[in-house]
């Protein structure tokens, strides 16, 4: 019997009791360390002008949604000029915003406008690479072998006598190798660029002083403009092994699948990112110590650094987030965690003696725009393998089962201290487009990898706002630049606004509660009294608020103890009381 007599383990009060402390309150108030932060998705959060595709304006426009939902700030994936190759991480020009999204007179208004509700705003920061259509890269194109120019970024003759082989074996994240010859301007083939990613997303040579003072530039030039902090994209790739030595393994990040899911708790076969020449090399670090100098010479408040790290051991990936360094880090073990009470609980566990061995608060997150959303990745048996993307032939989600435990998923995130991402449109509960046609798919992992991986389009599909509009809201004509399913319409903002019990509004309670008693910055604690398959955590706010949370991820109904107010739930309790299956409560003592 798995959940051992849960009533009479947890009728009495000496049985829940704070067993194992896991992190201390915090005493430092600073807004970063518990912020709750909205990733906006530019594409896809809101259309001004009827073109199908997302803008500045259109997110200006519904920034009061944020007010709404009680979110401390935002985070907007790129709006630079760009070839859009790769939705925009792929930067024609650091310095001003893609036509298709606005003007820089749409981002002062954003910014104006977010400042005026009280709404931080950070920018995504694209270093490792830019497009190849950047004036650098034109350059050295048009400047040749040997030149100046080439040596800001990474091209090198190939192999074999005519030099028609890559110059090492490294793999392209997104397929194939990372290598591109070009044609040199007397016609013939010539040397390689390295590109991790796209072909049309060469790699910067970190070891040049240019490419150094550029982004230190490109920092004040946003931060000038009033922008209250940077997502870091790929901020363990931008220093590369000397000499750029083969490498036996794929030149992955970890990805958003089981495997990955798996290789996060898997002490037998511990893979240290380092060991590739690719990823997270010591002299990274020395990078992000400049850049949070430039930062702190802006004074209070404090403007922030956040790394997009797949770093594994959790004791390297804490290191780009000690004190002269950055701020925070995603933290992709939780998001990779499969739904397995003890698996939730040592990742907890992990995340926190991490962060804490560094002074730094954990961060957390389920979703964003590369991976499968929670409310569908939850739909799937806990360990069930899937490709990275679902598409109308691959076995479908439970999408019942998805939205409830994703529901209790985010109550239980919510819950820990430290700092919080959300994605667009998880708060309405929205499912990936599982059965996009393929001919629509934009994604250059699609089309790179032949097809074996669909890719992301799946959760970068435009918000639905309102259910009768056409393109359910997006903009004022039905363009959306990815189809929407027909299904999002029941999940659109206006069809859960003031409805209780609706995704939306459990969001609202669960963000005013967390606020009010100061969650993100309590003490954590696990509670003993509880099966193997319930997470049952205390946590102490700074002002003295006592909130037992319990989520229940086994088959039998988990009675509560006396003595306790429900606060906030993710799903109905039972007649009794009782948090039934995939369902997370936080109750007060009274
Ligand atoms: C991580 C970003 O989140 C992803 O969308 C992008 O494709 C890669 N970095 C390359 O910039």
């Amino acid at each position: 019997m798995r959940n051992h007599d849960p009533v009479t383990r947890t009728a009495s009060h000496p049985a829940i009791r704070p067993e194992v402390a896991l992190h201390p309150v915090d005493d430092n108030d600073t807004w970063w360390r518990s912020a709750v932060i909205y990733q906006i998705y530019p594409r896809s959060w809101a259309d001004s002008d009827g073109d199908g595709m997302g803008d500045l304006p259109g997110i200006t426009a519904r920034l009061e949604h944020l007010t709404y939902l009680g979110a401390d700030a935002i985070w907007l994936s790129p709006f630079y000029p760009s070839p859009q190759a790769d939705a925009g991480y792929d930067v024609a020009d650091y310095r001003d915003v893609d036509p298709r999204f606005g003007t820089l007179a749409d981002a002062d208004a954003l910014v104006a406008r977010a400042h005026e509700l009280r709404l931080k705003v950070i920018v995504d920061l694209v270093p490792n690479h830019s497009s190849d259509e950047h004036a650098w890269f034109r350059a050295a194109l048009a400047a040749g072998p040997g030149s100046p120019e080439r040596e800001r970024y990474h091209f090198r003759d190939g192999k074999g006598r005519r030099g028609t082989k890559p110059p090492n074996n490294w793999e392209s994240v997104f397929g194939g190798t990372a290598w591109t010859r070009v044609t040199e301007r007397d016609g013939r083939p010539g040397q390689w660029y390295l590109h991790l990613f796209d072909p049309k997303q060469p790699d910067f040579n970190w070891d040049h002083q240019q490419v150094r003072a550029e982004f230190e530039s490109v920092l004040r030039f946003w931060l000038d403009r009033g922008i209250d902090g940077f997502r870091v994209d790929v901020a363990h790739g931008l220093v590369k092994k000397p000499g750029l030595p083969d490498w036996s393994r794929r030149t992955n990040m970890l990805g958003d699948t089981e495997e990955a899911a798996a290789h996060v708790l898997d002490a037998t076969e511990p893979q240290p990112t380092h060991l590739s020449p690719c990823w997270d090399q010591d002299g990274v670090h020395e990078i992000y110590r400049s850049w949070r100098a430039v930062l702190d010479s802006y004074g209070g408040p404090d403007r922030i650094l956040c790394a997009e790290a797949w770093v594994e051991p959790p004791e390297r990936a804490v290191l780009y987030t000690r004190p002269d360094e950055m701020h925070q880090a995603f933290n992709f073990d939780f998001l990779l965690t499969p739904w397995i009470a003890q698996d939730l609980v040592a990742v907890i566990q992990q995340s926190l003696a991490a962060a804490d061995s560094v002074g730094a608060p954990s961060t957390w997150v389920l979703s964003n725009h590369d991976v499968v959303r929670h409310a569908t990745r939850l739909g799937y048996a806990p360990g069930t393998k899937r490709r990275n993307g679902i598409g109308a032939d691959d076995p479908q989600p439970d999408r019942k089962v998805g939205l409830k435990r994703a529901r209790a998923a985010t109550a239980l995130m919510l819950a820990l201290p430290g700092g919080a991402y959300l994605y667009q449109g998880e708060e309405l509960g929205l499912p990936d487009s599982t059965t996009m046609p393929d001919e629509a798919r934009q994604d250059p992992t699609y089309l790179r990898s032949g097809g074996a991986e669909l890719g992301r389009d799946g959760c970068r599909v435009p918000m639905p706002w309102a259910r009768d509009a056409p393109g359910f809201g997006f903009g004022p004509s039905a363009g959306t630049w990815l189809p929407q399913p027909e299904v999002y319409g029941a999940y659109a903002a206006d069809q859960q606004r003031g409805v209780a019990d609706s995704t939306l509004e459990l969001y609202r309670t669960l963000l005013r509660v967390r606020r009010e008693l100061g969650l993100g910055r309590a003490s954590l604690a696990l509670v003993d009294g509880y099966a193997a398959d319930v997470v049952a955590l205390e946590a102490v706010g700074p002002g003295g608020a006592r909130v037992l949370v319990v989520a229940n991820l086994g088959t039998a109904a988990v009675q509560l103890p006396e003595g306790v107010e429900v606060l906030v739930t993710s799903g109905r309790l039972d007649g009794g009381g009782a948090v039934p299956t995939d369902t997370t409560v936080w109750a007060r003592w009274r």
